[in-house]
């Protein structure tokens, strides 16, 4: 399969160098120089538990140089999804799938906008990977990756992207009702990411401390309250959950944590702030969301 991974930061460049290693024929288009040409010279370093790999990946900064694919798998930050639509468009057949794999919502709205709507596959993934500098990156943990296509009626080859991955030790699992897989997912980055990004902890640490603890529960619980008021299923409990991620990938930065301190753009908009633009549509209170954006937005605007 040619696949295209439009966005190599830590999970682009790691789904990338799982695929290539399998043997797909994988190109990363990123718009840092400097990372592409590490990666092009002598692959890409994938440290994992003590151990380092370097793999074999094409790397481009120029779309037209990709030539058609048949799979894009788009990875860049939330804020960018919809110029990762109008360079996919270019790039894949018009009946190619395109895999979401970003964090928090909008990201499928945003490609709906620009590709048609039953190509478009999404999910979420509990794989971990942070970035350590040109061409290298860390495999910080593993875990289930779950897609399906965001549209009822498009089948939109989701099985197929499945079994690629599957052979290269992603594990995929297929379900007909993908948004209710993304909202847990939210809860997730709702509970973590605004709260270890400006108090410079990491994951696990958020456990520490009742403040933290409090500030993640009631952020979810806000979440939940959206996401019960918009018809949306929740099952289990989503702040048990928040607090098993939290301890599962404890000596992790989250990604925003990592945006903040590299100076990035953050994906505040589309966790934090997504649920705010929801509460306000179903008219449910989200003080502690409303907080937790303005904050951040206040630190990122103030690099
Ligand atoms: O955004 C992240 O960092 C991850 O989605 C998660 C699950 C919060 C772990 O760090």
């Amino acid at each position: 399969m040619k696949i295209a991974v439009i966005g190599a930061g830590a999970m682009g460049s790691l789904f990338g160098a799982l695929l290539a290693e399998a043997g797909q024929e994988v190109t990363l288009l990123d718009i840092r120089q400097d990372h592409v040409d590490a990666v092009n010279a002598e692959g890409l370093v994938v440290e994992k538990e003590g151990t380092r790999r370097q793999i074999r990946i094409r790397a481009t900064q120029d779309a037209n140089s990709v030539g058609p694919t048949d799979l894009c798998i788009v990875f860049v930050k939330s804020t960018q999804t919809a110029e990762a639509a109008r360079t996919v468009a270019r790039l894949a057949g018009p009946s190619a799938p395109v895999l979401t794999l970003q964090n928090g919502m909008g990201n499928a709205e945003a490609l709906a906008e620009a590709l048609d709507p039953i190509r478009i596959i999404a999910g979420t993934t509990s794989h971990g990977a942070t970035f350590l500098g040109p061409g290298a990156i860390r495999h910080a943990g593993s875990g289930d990756t779950v897609i399906g296509p965001w549209y009822e009626e498009g089948t939109a080859g989701a099985e197929a992207v499945a079994e690629a991955f599957d052979k290269a030790g992603i594990a995929t699992r297929v379900v007909a009702e993908v948004r209710s897989v993304m909202w847990a997912k939210l809860f997730i980055n709702v509970g973590i990411n605004a709260i270890t990004a400006l108090t410079g902890i990491k994951n696990g640490q958020l456990l520490d401390l009742e403040q933290t603890r409090r500030l993640s529960r009631d952020a979810v619980e806000e979440a939940m309250a959206v996401a019960e008021a918009r018809g949306i299923a929740i099952e289990g409990d989503p702040v048990e959950k928040v607090f098993q991620v939290a301890q599962a990938t404890g000596t992790n930065r989250s990604s925003m944590g990592q945006d903040v301190d590299s100076r990035r753009m953050t994906e505040i908009g589309a966790i934090n702030g997504f649920i705010v633009r929801e509460a306000q549509k179903v008219r449910v209170p989200a003080p502690v969301n409303q907080t937790l954006s303005a904050l951040v937005e206040t630190l990122q605007a103030h690099y």
